[in-house]
């Protein structure tokens, strides 16, 4: 039987065992909290991209003499991560304007030169070590702080006219070694916006974190290929061959913004279900404020995430994607033999669901949490569920599937859905 770790070997991964022992897992956990914050915040602007655009940069730059987030406290943020059913944290450790959120050796210009002067990079490893909470870092390949980058803000648009590349590489790759020996082992290194970097100087930042830390995960946007895919702010189509995650705000910006408005309960958890159902993870972004809160509206949005994981989860967690691929009217999960139909929309009077038979022998089909009674009838390639509208359930409405076998090594089709 084919498990998902024969299949990612056999694409594109390398041979470290315990690196697809930590792929496998955070491919189980499915759901992680990214977290974007920095002195921007106190102008509730874009994290990076306002810097030299809607703030001047002089000004960006020294935002940091002001930062001084009483209110953060590392152990809460991890708290809400699990409250809302989160397996792990990235957070931005350095993102494109340079700023080091850690007590680094390599440059004063990093959160123990604020009045701050708290290292919160290690108050949230301690917090999440404490509370069992796996722990990445975002780290942005491109710094237009640096002089040394080739390229400036705004948005990397201006090259400036005396440069290193080289020498950058290297602050890059002291600053990401730093930040594993003194925050590690940590299961993501999640960098960023690789202007300026081809696969092989990409690759040579990954073999250089590997040196300390062999199973480390990364994604694919140092300009090398990484371990995963990362499309962004929309959810991955479907794809069981290479391991891939959606990252996407729960509002409408990656650092805070002020009166941003937060994506209603359904459209986050249908980036949640589509997602796991296209066999990716979700890393869904929350913007503190600058005092080190999280926004009231975000904290209840992922709380009310929480509730429904703590009901349905379990055709979330530790599933692959498929067989049905993602339809218009939901998705599928699968766990050993069971299949997990995710009717995410719907529209006519009396459900019915027709799919192909594949080979497997349903044993039982149920409406998930009691939802009342499927009718189930098999024709002679297809079978037929049937049950009554009001059993349909608001957001998600769950039919587990139970099999004679396995379901896990069915090759995945597309689903044929008669409503
Ligand atoms: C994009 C943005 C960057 C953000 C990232 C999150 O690359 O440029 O600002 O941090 O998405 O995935």
């Amino acid at each position: 039987m084919l498990t998902s770790l024969m299949i990612l070997s056999s694409a594109f991964c390398e041979s470290n065992s315990s690196k697809q022992e930590k792929l496998k897992w955070w491919m189980d956990a499915r759901f992680g909290m990214f977290i974007h914050w920095g002195p921007v915040s106190l102008k509730g602007t874009e994290i990076g991209w306002s810097r030299g655009r809607e703030i001047p940069t002089a000004e960006y730059d020294t935002l940091y003499k002001q930062f001084n987030p009483v209110n953060f406290n590392a152990n809460e943020w991890v708290q809400l991560a699990k409250d809302a059913g989160m397996k792990y944290i990235v957070f931005t450790s350095k993102h494109h304007d340079g700023f080091c959120m850690w007590d680094t050796k390599y440059t004063d210009f990093n959160i123990m030169h604020s009045p701050f002067k708290r290292d919160v990079m290690k108050e949230l490893a301690d917090a999440c070590r404490k509370q069992g909470m796996a722990l990445g870092f975002y780290h942005s390949t491109c710094d237009w702080h640096h002089p040394d980058f080739p390229v400036t803000s705004p948005g990397g648009t201006v090259r400036r006219e005396t440069s290193n590349l080289d020498r950058y590489t290297e602050y890059l790759k002291n600053e990401s070694v730093e930040i594993l020996k003194n925050y590690g082992p940590l299961l993501v290194m999640w960098y960023d916006v690789p202007m300026e970097f081809d696969t092989v100087r990409g690759q040579g930042v990954i073999d250089e974190i590997r040196k300390v830390q062999p199973d480390i995960i990364v994604n694919n946007r140092t300009g090398a290929m990484g371990d995963f895919d990362t499309p962004e702010q929309e959810v991955g189509g479907f794809q069981n061959n290479r391991p891939w995650e959606t990252c996407m705000t729960i509002a409408n910006q990656w650092a805070w913004k002020p009166n941003d408005e937060v994506k209603s309960l359904e459209q986050c958890l249908h980036s949640l279900i589509r997602s796991a159902g296209g066999d990716g993870n979700l890393l869904f972004n929350v913007g503190p404020m600058p005092d080190g809160q999280i926004e009231p509206l975000q904290v209840t949005r992922l709380k009310e995430m929480g509730q429904w994981l703590k009901k349905y989860g379990y055709s979330i967690y530790n599933t692959r994607g498929g067989p049905f691929k993602p339809a218009d009217w939901g998705v599928s999960t699968r766990k050993e033999n069971t299949i997990f139909l995710h009717i995410l929309k719907w529209n006519s009077e009396s459900p019915k669901i027709v799919f192909p038979v594949l080979g497997m022998e349903i044993t039982s089909c149920i409406l998930a949490d009691g939802g009342g009674a499927v009718k189930l009838t098999k024709q002679r390639g297809t079978y037929t569920i049937q049950f009554p509208k009001e059993a349909l359930r608001p957001v998600d409405t769950v039919v587990e599937v139970h099999t004679a076998k396995s379901v896990m090594d069915i090759q995945p089709v597309n689903f044929i859905i008669k409503q």
